[in-house]
């Protein structure tokens, strides 16, 4: 059995939050001249970059879906985001952290728009420290805003988890690695539809009713950035093109 590490002292954990309280989140939106759309977020000391490109045509034709866009997701951590270096390349991991991504928009692109054709979302982790799926969640929700695919909302992401016997929200590295429990939950925040949940490890009926309640509420609060930053682009655009008349 797991030795207990100290993560909690006096009521706050080791980074100074509170049980319920988020990392600083910081996000830019349209940060790439090639791409259709992108984003670049920071949570904590995550730092992700999400590149969307598309709709446009579907690359091998076998693979095309004759009544629907095909979305392709792609999770990367870079060799240089970890303590130590990562092995260039696709892993079981990053393979599974893909899987999951693409499905927890599924809901919400609209792709019957778009027949035969595909879109791309890369998001690269440039720096992680645990919950890097829900970050990447966060900037590919803004990215595919961004480059103007249709959807019926934006998609919110955060986790909670068990650390020395507390239910807490959005785990850095340290509470990860040494927790009972991480939940990665993604989900529409306007209608509190949940459009992915994990488990790592272990919490009762009641830890997880609370859990969830937690990051519903963290993704009301997310969903709020994610608008701002959106909005905050676009008057910018509309701003110099004003200027330019
Ligand atoms: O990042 P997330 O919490 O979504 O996924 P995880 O598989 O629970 O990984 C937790 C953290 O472990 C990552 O964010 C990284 O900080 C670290 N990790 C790593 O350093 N090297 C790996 N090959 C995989 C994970």
């Amino acid at each position: 059995m797991k030795e207990e590490i100290e993560l909690i002292k006096e009521g706050k954990r080791l980074d100074g939050r509170g049980f319920d309280e988020l990392r600083r989140i910081k996000i830019e939106v349209g940060v790439l001249k090639r791409a259709d759309g992108s984003c670049y977020l920071e949570l904590g000391d995550n730092k992700v970059m999400a590149a969307v490109y598309g709709p446009r045509e579907m690359h091998p034709r076998h693979a095309q879906d004759a009544k629907m866009a095909v979305i392709k997701f792609r999770y990367n951590m870079a060799p240089f985001s970890t303590d130590d270096r990562k092995r260039p390349g696709p892993d079981r991991r990053s393979v599974e952290i893909s899987k999951v991504c693409r499905e927890a928009f599924d809901p919400v692109i609209i792709r019957e728009l778009y027949p035969k054709m595909g879109i791309e979302v890369y998001v690269e982790l440039l720096q992680s420290d645990a919950g890097t799926r829900t970050a990447g969640i966060n900037a590919a929700s803004i990215a595919l805003a961004d480059a103007g695919i249709p959807m019926k909302d934006l998609v919110s992401s955060i986790a909670v988890g068990k650390i020395n016997g507390e239910v807490v929200l959005d785990l850095n590295a340290a509470e990860d690695n040494n927790g009972e429990a991480d939940m990665p939950i993604a989900m529409i925040a306007r209608t509190n539809t949940i459009t992915a949940l994990q488990m790592d490890g272990r919490m009762t009926q009641e830890e997880f009713g609370r859990g969830l309640k937690l990051a519903m509420g963290a993704c009301h609060q997310i969903y709020e950035l994610q608008r701002a930053a959106l909005i905050t682009r676009y008057n910018q655009n509309y701003e110099s093109k004003r200027e330019e008349k």
